[in-house]
């Protein structure tokens, strides 16, 4: 009877939705950080920052200093378009990246995700096509269907997306007579490749943005997280009126501060921030005073310098630890960012060696996750190296280097050739954080 009561409620409820969340589903990300309560498999699915890391000791002086200087006013209902001064902080640390912004064109977001969210629903009518990057960020694609945009993968190398594969798409898709309206990109330390796009190919696709008349959204969370010499400008510094930028605080503070924002021309920034009100009214103030005061303390700089070792640290350890494995396997070594990509050798698997690793103990997220045609990222799979110490990377390693061994020779016809991989120069890390 209650398991008839709960048929007829599943049945209502689908009748009512929207036909735009009709279509939507959980995505193999979240499924894969369930198993993350699981305290005997190592995961390197969740691309999380490291949470051992976090500076609890300075944020809890920071917080009573915060509430000695500002009372209640911390937790009060704040601007739409954020606290005036970080949004002063955040237009000054983006003149640093070479990006001359005014605190006017900055908007405040919970986190970059909402400014994903916002720029769907201001810029996108169904069926308008956002070109994506081919494995692109899980978030941002889905943020874009949910407004039944039509996504459109260019291809990537180990350098990023391909200029030439992006101008072939445009021509096919005005042939097509489609309205393209977005490209989206996270050019610097790609999540999840790893990639990081050099300034040619960055000035190649503002090139066509502007001879094809759309707008760029560029999506620079990981641009801190360096390990050599420093990323090239990013797009929205030559790209002026064809660049939405959008920032985030959660890789280089506190992710559940939810402090990001989106910088851009400002009859678009002005549409994003009416188009917010109805959503949250405000971000959190709270979460802005403290990024504030952290900035205004001079904080973030000297974190975001051991915060580029640490990381840097975790990434050879892991780098270093496949290597060893000598699996036929190949992949990119990271200039920055969180994550490492691996492609299996023809007729791999990525979510049938997903299980065979779970048995192992150790998880990752397959490449089908990151990708928006059928069958794309088969052989790949991603390994987030962010939130596990140096030692139990090398354990993951070892783990996954059984589990790829079992699931190979499962399949016919593949024999383990020698292992490839490519070396990213390193250099010094770079002194002084952007913002
Ligand atoms: C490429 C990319 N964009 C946006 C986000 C969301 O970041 P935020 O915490 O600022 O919402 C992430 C988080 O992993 C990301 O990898």
């Amino acid at each position: 009877m209650e398991e008839q009561t709960k048929a007829q409620a599943r049945w209502a409820v689908e009748s009512l939705l929207a036909r735009r969340t009709r279509g939507m589903r959980g995505s193999d990300i979240r499924d894969a950080f369930k198993l993350t309560e699981r305290p005997d498999l190592i995961s390197l699915a969740g691309g999380f920052p490291d949470e051992a890391a976090f500076p609890l000791d300075e944020v809890a002086g920071l917080i009573e200093r915060l509430l000695a200087r500002e009372g209640g006013r911390v937790f009060q209902y704040g601007p739409t378009e954020g606290s005036s001064e970080l949004r002063s902080r955040v237009a000054e640390g983006m003149g640093r990246l070479g990006v001359a912004v005014p605190p006017e064109e900055v908007l405040l977001t919970s986190g970059s995700q909402q400014a994903l969210d916002l720029i769907g629903r201001v810029l996108l009518d169904p069926g308008d096509v956002v070109l994506v990057e081919s494995p692109g960020y899980v978030g941002g694609l889905s943020a874009f269907a949910a407004y039944e945009a039509q996504l459109v993968g260019v291809e990537m190398d180990r350098e990023g997306l391909i200029p030439e594969d992006l101008e072939r798409q445009l021509l096919r898709l005005r042939r097509e007579g489609a309205r393209v309206k977005l490209l989206y990109t996270v050019p610097t330390f790609q999540n999840p490749t790893g990639a990081c796009l050099p300034a040619e190919r960055r000035a190649a696709l503002l090139d066509l943005a502007a001879e094809y008349g759309f707008l760029i959204v560029e999506d620079d969370p990981y641009r801190e997280i360096c390990f050599g010499s420093p990323p090239p400008p990013p797009l929205a510094a030559t790209g002026a009126g064809r660049v939405l930028y959008l920032g985030s605080f959660s890789k280089v503070f506190l992710p559940g501060l939810r402090v990001g924002w989106v910088a851009g021309p400002a009859e678009l920034i002005a549409r994003l921030s009416l188009a917010k009100q109805p959503a949250d009214l405000c971000s959190s103030l709270f979460g802005q005073k403290l990024v504030e005061a952290y900035l205004a303390e001079g904080r973030l700089a000297p974190r975001t310098a051991v915060l580029r070792e640490e990381y840097r640290v975790k990434c050879e350890a892991l780098h270093e630890a496949l290597r060893a494995e000598d699996l036929p396997i190949e992949w990119e070594r990271p200039g920055g960012g969180f994550f490492l990509w691996v492609t299996l050798p023809e007729g791999g698997d990525a979510r049938r060696l997903l299980e065979t690793a779970r048995r192992e103990g150790v998880a990752f997220v397959p490449g089908e996750a990151f990708h928006v045609t059928a069958g794309g990222g088969r052989r790949s799979l991603r390994l987030a190296y962010s939130q596990s110490s140096p030692e139990r990377l090398r354990e993951a390693a070892a783990r996954l280097g059984r589990a790829i061994r079992a699931h190979l020779s499962e399949k016919a016809g593949i024999f383990p050739a020698p292992v490839k991989w490519v070396d990213t120069p390193l250099h010094p890390a770079r002194g002084a954080a952007a913002q």
